[in-house]
């Protein structure tokens, strides 16, 4: 019994299906297939790949006894720098993120977040002044968004400033590491005897990886030397906290692989949902004033006090993340593999194999008529109010153990930077006509939208 048969593009002998897929416009082409084929379809690429956008089907993808998290082609190649990092590691199976999950979860608990609102603060600060001194200049959005980002989990995590508001090039390391996720991209589509073959390349990529290796390390060992107990920071809690079930530490090894992913998961994506956010209030104006209304009122319950701000007061600017968040979500998709070594057939009839990724397309999920009604394309951020959707028909953070650890990080950080942005400035596009169209590298964010801010001139 092989099932229904999932439909599937017509494939060349000697390619499959690959020419189908445009590299630097991945969504884009699995959205156009998706047109052709339906919600549910397989691709022969270097694997053969099944993709859903379909919320039956998504449900029991959801369903952790029978799916588990796969770490396909271009994640194994993170692996080379990110190693068994949460994010790359194999879960369950891979000792270290048993231990580092249990040591990390609280250390991004709700509790721990809250307290690290006065350095998300000092950074967002940093970039009210960057805005001040640049008013009326056109910047490009998400770029302003990603030196926030970038900053705010370098000094949340470890204390290290890579000071991006007072640079004109980013910090080496970040160039490094944005040429190292490009290159993971790349490495994932090549044969590997042509990766031998390409000794130049090759030997770049290792060289890079010192680099970003060096840095993590050096931080960790100041820390052992220079103990820090006030630093509220996740070196602190990797070093000291010991794991309840096992009574081990986190090696140094570990650790710095566990700080490349949190720059690595922790800095486009936030900055990407902050520029769709951005991208949608300036296209529907009223929710800007709604918006801006909120961030008074919380500023103003704080006496002022920025520190004092309660993120749980913005109810209309989290509806406003939630439902950037829905309509381009910055993880566009993710995959899993069935857990029993028979395989699972899905609703419809679909047979998946043993070790088989089927990848989640996020956007049409988040955009299913029968769930989200008539309007399903349009931005509007009151439908999350008073309102939530069906379990697992919303998840652009994943699903189960295995989702974002980083969600309560992310949400307090942009919560709080949007209010104080739209609280402080007049925003408008750069180019009146601008066209929305996204850029995709291992995450989604707007392409070339470019942005002004004006010091706000009127009450509303
Ligand atoms: C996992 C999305 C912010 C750290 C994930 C996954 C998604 C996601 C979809 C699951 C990936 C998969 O199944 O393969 C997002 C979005 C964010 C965000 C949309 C912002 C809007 C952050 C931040 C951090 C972070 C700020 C860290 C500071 C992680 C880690 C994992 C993860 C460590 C792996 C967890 C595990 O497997 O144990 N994220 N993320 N993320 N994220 Fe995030």
């Amino acid at each position: 019994s092989e099932g229904t048969p999932i439909p599937q593009p017509p494939k060349s002998w000697l390619t499959g299906n690959l020419l189908d897929i445009d590299p630097d416009a991945l969504l884009l082409s699995l959205l156009r297939i998706a047109k052709a084929c339906g919600p549910t379809y397989k691709l022969q690429l270097l694997d053969e790949v099944v993709f859903t956008g379909d919320y039956e089907l998504v449900r029991v993808l959801c369903d952790q006894t029978k799916f588990e998290k796969k770490i396909p082609r271009a994640l194994m190649e993170v692996r080379a720098f990110a190693g068994d990092g949460l994010f790359t590691s194999f879960g369950r199976q891979e000792k270290n993120w048993n231990i580092a999950h249990r040591i990390l979860l609280p250390a991004f608990g709700p509790l721990a977040i809250k307290k690290m609102q006065p350095q998300m603060m000092e950074m967002i600060t940093q970039m009210l002044l960057h805005w001040e001194h640049h008013a009326g200049q056109p910047f490009e959005a998400a770029e302003a968004y990603t030196r926030l980002t970038f900053d705010t989990i370098g000094w949340c995590a470890f204390k290290y400033r890579f000071n991006l508001f007072h640079t004109e090039n980013m910090h080496p390391f970040i160039e490094k590491m944005s040429i190292l996720l490009a290159e993971a991209g790349n490495r994932a589509r090549r044969p590997e005897l042509l990766k031998k073959v390409m000794y130049r390349s090759e030997a770049e990529y290792w060289a890079n990886i010192k680099i970003l290796h060096d840095l993590c390390d050096e931080i960790v060992a100041q820390r052992r030397k220079n103990p820090d107990p006030e630093a509220k920071d996740l070196l602190n809690n990797m070093i000291y906290d010991v794991d309840p079930q096992t009574g081990e530490h986190l090696s140094d090894e570990n650790i710095r692989y566990q700080m490349v992913t949190f720059l690595i998961a922790g800095h486009e994506t936030t900055s990407g949902m902050l520029s769709f956010a951005t991208y949608f209030m300036l296209k529907h104006p009223e929710t800007f004033v709604k918006a801006r209304k909120e961030a008074d009122q919380a500023i103003a319950d704080a006496g002022g006090n920025l520190l004092e701000i309660k993120p749980a007061k913005l109810v209309y600017i989290d509806a406003i993340l939630k439902e950037a968040l829905r309509l381009q979500p910055t993880v566009a998709v993710w995959t899993v593999a069935p857990t029993s070594a028979e395989g699972e057939t899905l609703p419809g009839g679909y047979k998946i194999q043993p070790k088989q990724t089927v990848g989640v397309i996020l956007p049409m999920l988040h955009r299913d008529p029968k769930i989200w009604g008539d309007d399903a394309e349009a931005f509007r951020p009151e439908r999350w109010i008073g309102w939530n959707p069906p379990t697992d028909a919303y998840k652009p953070f994943g699903n189960g153990e295995r989702a974002c650890i980083g969600r309560g990080f992310a949400i307090q950080e942009a919560l709080l930077a949007l209010a104080l942005v739209v609280n402080r400035f007049d925003l408008e596009m750069a180019d009146p006509n601008y066209e929305f169209a996204i850029k995709q590298a291992l995450t989604v964010k707007p392409k070339d939208f470019r942005i002004i801010a004006r010091p706000r001139r009127g009450k509303t």
